[in-house]
């Protein structure tokens, strides 16, 4: 087995990012040469809207320590209202959580418009601190996925 020490432990963050705004705002963190840490891996899809909760459940068994999801600014969504239908996704999701014993703040909703490139920096560098302190997560693991 091998051992990892705890101060060299970084956690494993996924951020599904919308096409037209977040990621766009992503883009303009990294044109800015803001910083964020690199465990984050952003999945890119169309509308904040396409993330179905369970890919959620499912990054957190495939062993991510904390899931964001990016989209437009309510009333931007390229596609008019998806990102309302998203909002009520998640809100079923944070409960769900509860029910599941992981904590709510492993998840988080965020607002990014293209042109908040430095919002994104910020928010995903807050994201990374939460889940820092809350440490690895331990609830819904498939031992399959284990490294
Ligand atoms: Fe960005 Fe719908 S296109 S949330």
């Amino acid at each position: 087995m091998q051992m990892v020490n705890q101060t060299d432990w970084k956690p494993r963050i996924v951020a599904f990012c919308c096409n037209w705004c977040s990621y766009a705002g992503a883009d303009l963190a990294g044109s800015g040469r803001l910083s964020y840490p690199a465990e984050i891996k952003i999945v890119r899809v169309p509308c904040s809207c396409r993330v179905n909760p369970l890919f959620i459940l499912r990054a957190f068994e495939r062993g991510a320590d904390g899931v964001i999801l990016c989209g437009c600014h309510p009333g931007d969504c390229h596609y008019t209202s998806g990102n309302y239908y998203a909002r009520r996704r998640m809100a079923l999701l944070f409960s769900m959580l509860d029910y599941l014993g992981i904590e709510r703040q492993r998840t988080r909703v965020e607002w990014v418009s293209a042109a908040e490139g430095a919002k994104f920096a910020a928010t995903m560098n807050d994201f990374a601190k939460t889940i820092t302190e809350l440490g690895e997560n331990r609830k819904l693991g498939d031992l399959r996925c284990k490294p």
